[in-house]
């Protein structure tokens, strides 16, 4: 699930409630994994992955992740991204289009704190992206973690991620492919609404 935080008035903010309230009601599952398209400047090389959305907290959309990551690295290079999610349970998607940047430190401690400690020690024991021997390593370094690292302090190579996205296409399949395309794109601070051809 997706925590929704003095959820901002605007109306492609409200359509987004209004279609994740319906698949919620329809039962979707991982209603909370959207994919992060990144695009590396010093690779030359686009890549995607999804995570989970924690908040939507007025504007931004806010997820955790590694700051040593390949994701980390791409964001670091270029910080634009596009974030996509599709609800089957609806059929519908949603496209975005924003900046990315990272959470407070502040934000990141509280956050971490409030956290089961066995994620905390995964958290802290994966260089997340780095090659390893095996995978019996990654649980070697994960249960050293549990029994012997101070799992509610954050450490500063993990965090959030915050964007708010500046361009929004909701996409609603309908019969005989007659599908719906409504973008909303801020122009200026002022969101200019259009339809797109299916
Ligand atoms: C449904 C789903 C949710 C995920 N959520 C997260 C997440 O919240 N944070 C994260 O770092 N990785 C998450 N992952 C793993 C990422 O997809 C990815 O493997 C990892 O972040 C490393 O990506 P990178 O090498 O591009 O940095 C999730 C994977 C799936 C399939």
């Amino acid at each position: 699930m997706i925590q929704f935080n003095n959820l901002n008035q605007e109306i492609p903010y409200q359509l987004l409630k209004e279609k994740y309230d319906e698949a919620m009601n329809a039962g979707q599952k991982g209603i909370e994994a959207i994919s992060i398209a990144s695009y590396d400047s010093k690779k030359n090389e686009v890549d995607s992955r999804y995570v989970n959305l924690k908040f939507i907290s007025n504007d931004e959309f806010i997820f955790f992740s590694n700051y040593n990551s390949q994701k980390a690295s791409a964001f670091n290079s270029h910080d634009q991204i596009a974030a996509l999610v599709y609800w089957p349970s609806i059929n519908v998607q949603i496209r975005m289009k924003a900046k990315i940047k990272r959470t407070t430190d502040e934000f990141n401690q509280n956050y971490f704190f409030n956290r089961s400690e066995e994620k905390n020690a995964l958290a802290i024991s994966s260089s997340q992206s780095k090659p390893i021997d095996s995978y019996n390593q990654v649980k070697e370094n994960y249960n050293r973690s549990l029994e012997s690292d101070d799992l509610k302090k954050c450490p500063e190579y993990w965090g959030g991620y915050s964007f708010a996205p500046y361009y929004f296409e909701f996409w609603e399949g309908h019969e005989s492919r007659i599908n719906k395309r409504e973008v909303f794109d801020k122009i200026d601070g002022t969101w200019k609404h259009s339809f797109l051809q299916p």
